[in-house]
């Protein structure tokens, strides 16, 4: 491994030779990373390190959303046939009503571990006494930030006995702004911790930005008219999100599916994505863990969806600005605000979720699924032009085989037509 001792510090030109180099990479296994269309190499090699190249997913939008009146296309970035599809023809049959949605302040929630605490109860009070003080010596590192309405707002302190003696754990409620929200939340931390460890005479240990956002939520809700969608699938619904609701490794599946949606949007915008992950399936597994959605029929028998999930997401920020599509992306959904942002990705996530257990539900989830699947099968087997694609992925549909053994012979028969 000495070879790739000092790796960061090549270029990203000479990484990818010594790569190519040990791992016997072809051109055309090597021209696949370093033909990076929009993220050229510099900006890349700026992002992360040990830069080689760079990956890409396809970008598709998703049509039909009317959320809060407003028309919204939603670029979803994702490797997943039928997501996009699905979210799509969920949204459409909302119409014309669409989908009503509404998002928290951007309020992120920053943790401040103490340790070696000799009297846990005075320490505790002096934390409270002195919030004025810790709170002003706070926004001292959030100045540059208090025109977009960002500040360190409030904070609340606890003892926790651990395996390790007992701790003050001190959590901060933060205004991020249209931000993410971590670098200024974990700056700010760091920045006020010398007076906490004054006030109680302890050791500040970790100071980091937590990824529950339970403060920062955003909701959304649909009905599926019953005239629409048919009793089926609407029964077909309600027995989906039971069974989620009682068997977690359904539910793990059933907000997997959520995610499907969501995250397309975070990678599509240049947010993070693992943030987003993380806050969702911890916020359902307060308690126990539950469905992100909830459904219930209304007094006409239509099927109502309701979806509840933090979403610290940004529309400005470096991670946004290193992004060559984040900016178009956005411009696309035309959202304004990291509120308006997460009011969008919590109706892709519902939607995506109607779409998976109504189909599920019903038909089962291969029939759609597969059907957009086998163009990718058509071309795997040979198929070049959209044409043959579509013939073969066709005939593969109809007849409800999708191996490529067959997809190939049923090439070989179309270019005979
Ligand atoms: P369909 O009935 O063939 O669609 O559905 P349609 O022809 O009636 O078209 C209705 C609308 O669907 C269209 O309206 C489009 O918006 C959209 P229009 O624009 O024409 O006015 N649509 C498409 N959009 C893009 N490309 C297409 C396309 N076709 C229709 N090719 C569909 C086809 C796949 C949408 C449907 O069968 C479906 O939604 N199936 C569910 C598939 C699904 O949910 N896939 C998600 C990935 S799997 C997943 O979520 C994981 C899972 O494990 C989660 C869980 O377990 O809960 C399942």
């Amino acid at each position: 491994m000495g070879k790739f001792s000092g790796f960061y510090r090549l270029s990203p030109e000479e990484r990818l030779r010594l790569v190519k180099q040990e791992r016997s990479l072809t051109g055309d296994e090597t021209k696949v990373l370093t033909d990076s269309g929009a993220l050229e190499m510099g900006k890349a090699d700026r992002a992360i390190e040990n830069v080689i190249g760079a990956v890409h997913l396809p970008l598709g939008i998703a049509t039909n959303f009317v959320i809060n009146g407003k028309e919204t296309l939603v670029p979803m970035a994702v490797e997943e046939p039928s997501v996009v599809a699905a979210a799509s023809r969920a949204a459409k049959q909302t119409l014309p009503d669409g989908f009503k949605a509404e998002a928290d302040e951007s309020i992120m929630i920053g943790q401040v571990q103490i340790t070696g605490i000799e009297d846990i109860n005075t320490s505790l009070k002096n934390l409270e006494v002195n919030k004025k003080e810790v709170l002003n010596k706070a926004s001292e590192y959030m100045k540059h930030v208090e025109q977009y309405g960002c500040g360190a707002r409030d904070f609340g302190a606890k003892a926790v006995q651990t395996d390790r003696g007992a701790m003050i754990i001190v959590n901060f409620h933060i205004n991020v702004g249209n931000a993410q929200g971590a670098n200024m939340v974990n700056t700010t931390l760091e920045g006020v911790s010398p007076i906490l460890e004054q006030l109680t005479e302890g050791k500040a240990k970790l100071r980091i930005v937590s990824n529950l956002a339970s403060e920062r939520k955003a909701k959304a809700s649909a009905v599926w008219k019953k005239e629409l969608v048919g009793k089926a699938a609407i029964e077909g619904v309600l027995d989906a999100h039971e069974f989620a609701k009682r068997d977690i490794y359904r539910c793990s599946t059933h907000n997997k599916g959520i995610m499907n949606g969501i995250d397309a949007v975070a990678v599509a915008t240049g947010n993070d994505w693992r943030s987003v992950e993380a806050g969702a399936h911890t916020f359902a597994a307060m308690g126990r863990y539950q469905p992100l959605t909830h459904y219930y029929k209304n007094e006409n028998g239509d099927l109502v969806g309701e979806i509840e999930l933090p979403l610290a997401v940004a529309t400005v920020g470096p991670a946004i600005s290193s992004s060559p599509t984040a900016g178009t992306s956005l411009k696309i959904m035309d959202v304004g605000s990291s509120q308006e942002l997460a009011m969008v990705m919590a109706s892709v996530g519902l939607a995506n979720n109607f779409a998976a257990l109504s189909a599920l539900g019903t038909v089962g989830i291969q029939k759609g699924h597969m059907k957009l699947h086998a163009r990718n099968i058509a071309a795997y087997a040979g198929a070049r032009t959209n044409q043959e694609i579509d013939r073969v992925a066709e005939i593969l549909t109809e007849e409800k085989n999708f191996n490529v053994e067959r997809a190939k012979e049923v090439l070989e028969r179309v270019r005979e037509e």
